[in-house]
């Protein structure tokens, strides 16, 4: 059933921000590239801080690039990366995804990463993409899917680490298993060409696993999720706190892996 008001779980604390703007368009956008070409117009749909962002525009340009978010704080750190990388031509603002602000018919390209999995209607946000697409033109979406993420050692305090992550997510009107879902989202939303496919972060290298872990340690305890899983009644500060170790345990074992498995979209217009 979809929800109306959802509200975005992981907030935009630097802990959070910090594991976005590691984002490439190579490493979170592979699926898009190959329709890529200079001259396209690209609507980049929940930006966040913009890295991907960036990688696109330079990918088309000259075409022009636009970015939405519904966070104006981050949009600023998003204009920010774009001028630090010099002169391309992206248009930063502030925006709904359920109410694009746009004409009908207004880009080659739209595009949104890790933004579906967030709203309470992924599927009118994917009809207001595809309104304002052209024909012909395409509509990419890639999601991380919670409940396929793998990862070794297994300890209790990683398990609970996910089943508080999904209750929290849904509790905030998102799906957090979202990436096996995009397909059948897309067929909803009316599109009728839909490639599927899957890809994959993994983290365990050295360098890696402090950063992965080390971000969700902190962003466990730090970062908006932390009120809203304790005042939802999902977990008391000392289960966040037992979560937090146990990342910190699991980045500091030198036989860790994971796995952060994501279903991708590309449909035609
Ligand atoms: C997980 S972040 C992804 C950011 C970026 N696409 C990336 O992958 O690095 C999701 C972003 O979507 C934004 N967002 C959430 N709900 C939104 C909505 N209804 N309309 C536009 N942006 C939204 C959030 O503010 C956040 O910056």
């Amino acid at each position: 059933m979809p929800k109306a008001n959802a509200v975005y779980t992981h907030g935009h604390h630097e802990s959070v921000l910090r594991s976005h703007r590691r984002r490439t368009a190579a490493d979170s956008a592979a699926h898009l590239l190959p329709a890529l070409a200079p001259g396209l117009s690209v609507l980049d749909v929940g930006c966040g801080p913009g890295t991907i962002t960036a990688d696109l525009a330079a990918l088309v340009a000259p075409g022009k690039v636009t970015a939405v978010d519904a966070s104006e704080d981050v949009l600023a750190e998003a204009r920010a990366t774009a001028a630090e990388r010099g002169p391309i031509d992206i248009r930063f603002v502030r925006g709904d995804a359920l109410a694009l602000d746009f004409p009908d018919d207004s880009f080659d390209v739209v595009h949104a990463h890790q933004l579906l999995q967030h709203l309470g209607d992924p599927v009118a946000a994917l009809r207001e993409m595809r309104r304002v697409c052209r024909p012909g033109g395409v509509v990419a979406a890639r999601d991380a899917d919670y409940a396929a993420m793998a990862w070794y050692p297994r300890t209790a305090g990683l398990d609970d680490w996910l089943d508080l992550c999904r209750r929290v997510a849904r509790a905030n009107g998102g799906e957090p298993d979202a990436g096996r879902r995009l397909r059948s989202w897309a067929r909803a939303a009316g599109f009728t060409d839909v490639t599927a496919s899957a890809s994959a972060w993994c983290f365990a290298d050295d360098a890696d696993r402090a950063w992965w872990s080390g971000l969700w340690a902190e962003r466990t305890v730090a970062s908006s999720y932390a009120p809203l899983a304790v005042d939802g009644g999902h977990a008391r500060p000392k289960d966040l706190e037992r979560i937090a170790a146990a990342w910190r345990e699991w980045g500091a074992r030198e036989d860790g892996w994971f796995m952060v498995p994501h279903g991708e979209i590309l449909c035609r217009v």
